[in-house]
């Protein structure tokens, strides 16, 4: 197994900087997710590691060894992309065995072991003599994975590959994949918009925004205590809410100042919490920290509800029983659940402190 290790690394299109002083290391067997908006700088990183771009400042460390400038086929690498860049004149055989027919020195048994082995672990055995027109888009997936299956590398690189497959077939995959690494035990670097993806493929995940890194660390630990606000509201879905201090001389000034002192509290701050750490109270005397609001609407999905609270100048979402009695324009009590409660710097974004 093989670990990956980036040092200040950064990537500058002219006067465009697309990445910049990225530091992480990816350990060996690790399922490693970068994650963040579109254009924060995913496939740059995926692909300065994979050595289809160059690095315009840094290093990078593949097992240990420094591969900056080495060519691409030097790093022990296979890449899966989103497009799945299959040749389309080629059967599915031909396009598992091409690259290693044309680059390596395997004997022409061993390149077809390799594919059957590939093919059957993906299941894709009955479409080996199709052409990439004939397969829907989940079995060209295949094909691209199976592609670099056969490579047997050192470390598997995934750009957005099921964004373009259906969401039914996104979760199907989602466990194919997960399987893969199980019984690979490879290192993966896996790069998605989709937050939903990290948080269910990540061992740990990685947040990027407009070039830099923002955290690093398992899923339900950047849930829990994300490092600002931006990751705050990346992560999760429906968002974070983010409530005002109350007013000096309130019951609820008063705790947060015990709890978290005036330091945190003073500077211009604001709660982070999650909609399911908000609770609804129609009590008269409410806790000591605590936000009138009045109900706006109530979203039924079923097996749990959002009701939407008016609390100020903000709405606040706040996750409750399905079947909960509420009603629009009724005036009800929000109370967080105070071991969650996350102080933000309003002007900067940071976590100033927070419990996980
Ligand atoms: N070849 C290029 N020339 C100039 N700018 C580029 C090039 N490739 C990417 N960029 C810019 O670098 C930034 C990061 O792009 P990218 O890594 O593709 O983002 P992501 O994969 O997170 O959506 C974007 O602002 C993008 O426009
Ligand atoms: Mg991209």
């Amino acid at each position: 197994m093989t670990a990956i290790s980036l040092q200040g690394i950064s990537k500058r299109y002219r006067d465009h900087v697309a990445v910049e002083g990225l530091d992480l290391e990816v350990q060996a067997g690790e399922f490693m997710v970068l994650v963040g908006p579109s254009g924060c700088g995913k496939s740059t990183t995926l692909r300065m590691i994979a050595g289809l771009e160059d690095i315009s400042e840094g290093r990078l460390l593949i097992g240990g060894r420094d591969v900056t400038h080495a060519e691409p086929h030097e790093r022990d690498i296979a890449m899966v992309f989103q497009s799945y860049a299959l040749y389309p004149h080629m059967t599915v055989h031909m396009n598992m065995a091409f690259g290693l027919l044309r680059t390596s020195r395997l004997a022409r048994d061993e390149i077809e072991a390799r594919v059957q082995e590939a093919a059957q672990r993906l299941q894709i055995t009955e479409l080996l003599q199709r052409r990439p027109n004939e397969l829907s888009g989940g079995q060209r997936q295949r094909v691209a994975i199976g592609r670099a299956l056969v490579r047997k590398p050192k470390v598997f690189l995934f750009d957005e590959p099921l964004s373009n497959l259906d969401a039914k077939l996104r979760t199907h995959m989602r466990s194919e994949l997960e399987r893969l690494h199980a019984e690979l035990g490879i290192t993966i670097v896996y790069v998605t918009h989709d937050q939903v993806e990290a948080m269910t493929l990540g061992t740990r995940i990685a947040v990027m925004d407009r070039g830099h890194l923002c955290q690093v660390g398992a899923p339900m630990e950047v849930y829990r205590r994300p490092a600002n606000r931006f990751v705050a509201s990346f992560i999760g879905s429906p968002e974070m809410n983010f409530l005002p201090v109350p007013e000096a001389l309130t019951p609820g000034r008063a705790w947060l100042n015990a709890q978290y002192g005036d330091v945190a509290i003073q500077h211009c701050a604001v709660l982070g919490l999650r909609p399911e750490e908000l609770a609804i109270s129609v009590e008269q005397v409410p806790a000591p920290l605590s936000w009138r609001g009045v109900v706006q609407r109530v979203e039924r999905l079923g097996a749990e509800a959002y009701a939407q609270i008016r609390v100020g100048e903000s709405d606040v979402l706040v996750r409750t029983e399905a079947d909960a009695v509420l009603e629009a324009e009724q005036a009800i009590v929000l109370e967080p659940e105070l071991a969650r409660i996350r102080v933000f710097d309003a002007h900067t974004g940071a976590l100033l402190t927070g419990r996980v």
